[in-house]
């Protein structure tokens, strides 16, 4: 009956009609990806030859396992800046110290060599080198007044946000205690490396991290409510069964290529734009979760595994129809009647990131009802009133769910 709706409706409401199809939408993805083991090597063929650079990377990894290394042989006798530091979660503090840098050296080409954090602060850095006004304006304002960027490339070693294909960033203001969001067209990156044996280094807890901060990437944009886009729903699906399939052979001490391969291209196509295109989308566990990890520093693919299964039971009226998909579709239960499918679908949500070892309530991260109050508060001042897919999760619905989680 809901797909006959846009029919019948047709010359009553083009509300109900735009809730019930696929809505209409640009596709623009400009990055170029270099898939493969070995391909750190080709950056020089993909860099301007007169390049001033700035390459950012984060703490210890990239220089201990050799990549930042790699990167810079391959820029051979372009003039190089290195940037270090960027912290999980990038500091706005942090990030401005680049700018200060690069624009002293005239930097006009940057190369980012890390997980989310250090390519979302790359971009930010790209964006704020030429930024007239406040750079903190780019933040709060969420990428509206970008005008322009510094082009850069990426090294990804660690799959899970999708950054290195995609036009978003988040960073974080330690004093403000604001984790905050942007995007803009100017901050897709110019290519992007993907090498699977990087990730050979990574700790269990990043892989874990990297399969649930991608499941929920899919989820955002999948578990709403039906639109008939039948491409973006079969395809993201099919990511979050690759993801469940992947999960028990992803440990830190199994270096076998192809899962590699897989999960580090699964995590990029769960937030490169495709998926998302034309249907609803919810987005209220990520902004729940940004404000968990400016208060507290969870790691914010932890802080999703918190929020989702118990906004999937406060929403479950709202998802219903998505929600009974998702259990046959993706889990496969076809046994029983509706609730039970649903019920078990979210429970299954729930053992699943835990069985990768990501504990999913609060009180497993010390925190209690004050948290709770604390995170509301932040919603409100950071105007998060109106979250999800039918903009009907208040503060209030907020505090609900986060309440289902203790
Ligand atoms: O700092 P180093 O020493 O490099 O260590 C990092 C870091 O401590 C380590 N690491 C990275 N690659 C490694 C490695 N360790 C061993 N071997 C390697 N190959 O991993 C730690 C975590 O890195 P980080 O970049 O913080 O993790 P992630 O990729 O999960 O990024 C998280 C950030 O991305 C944002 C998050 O909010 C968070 O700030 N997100 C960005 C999105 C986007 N741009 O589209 C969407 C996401 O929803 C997310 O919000
Ligand atoms: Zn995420």
């Amino acid at each position: 009956h809901r797909f006959a709706l846009p029919v019948l409706a047709s010359g009553f409401s083009t509300q109900k009609q735009s809730s019930s199809t696929m809505q209409n939408f640009d596709f623009y993805n400009p990055t170029r990806i270099l898939f493969g083991e070995g391909r750190i090597s080709e950056i020089d063929d993909h860099v301007p030859p007169n390049a001033n650079v700035m390459v950012l990377y984060g703490g210890e990894s990239a220089r201990r396992y050799g990549t930042l290394h790699e990167v810079v042989e391959s820029l051979g006798n372009r003039r190089i800046t290195e940037f270090g530091g960027i912290e999980a979660n990038p500091r706005y503090e942090t990030l401005i110290r680049a700018v200060e840098k690069a624009n002293t050296a005239k930097v006009d080409f940057l190369m980012a060599v890390g997980g989310g954090s250090v390519i979302d602060g790359a971009k930010f850095v790209a964006a704020a080198m030429t930024f007239e006004g406040d750079p903190w304006s780019i933040l709060t304002q969420h990428g509206a007044n970008v005008q322009s960027a510094v082009p850069f490339g990426t090294v990804l070693t660690l799959p899970a946000t999708g950054s290195e294909m995609n036009q978003g960033a988040v960073v974080t203001n330690e004093k403000r205690r604001s984790k905050l969001a942007f995007k803009s067209p100017h901050v897709f990156p110019q290519f992007s490396v993907l090498d699977p044996t990087k990730t050979y280094t990574l700790p269990q807890r990043q892989l874990s991290n990297g399969i649930a901060d991608a499941f929920v990437h899919v989820i955002e944009q999948y578990l709403t409510y039906p639109t008939g886009a039948m491409i973006q729903d079969r395809f993201a699906e099919g990511l979050l069964k690759t993801l469940i399939e992947l999960a028990p052979k992803l440990n830190e001490n199994n270096h076998d290529y192809p899962t590699r391969a897989s999960f580090m291209w699964a995590t990029t196509w769960a937030l490169n734009g495709m998926i998302g295109a034309g249907v609803p989308k919810d987005w209220a566990s990520h902004m729940i979760g940004h404000e968990l990890t400016a208060l507290y520093d969870i790691d914010h693919a932890r802080t999703l595994a918190i929020v989702l299964p118990s906004l999937l039971r406060e929403r479950r009226e709202a998802k219903r129809e998505k929600l009974l998909q998702y259990a046959g579709r993706v889990w496969d239960i076809h046994e029983g009647d509706e609730e039970s499918r649903i019920e078990e679908a979210i429970k299954r949500t729930r053992s699943f990131f835990e069985g990768i070892g990501i504990p999913t309530y609060l009180s497993d991260y010390d925190l209690d009802d004050a948290a709770i109050d604390a995170v509301v508060t932040n919603l409100r001042s950071h105007e998060m009133t109106e979250l999800g897919e039918q903009k009907e999760i208040t503060p209030e619905v907020s505090r609900k769910i986060l309440q289902r989680s203790l």
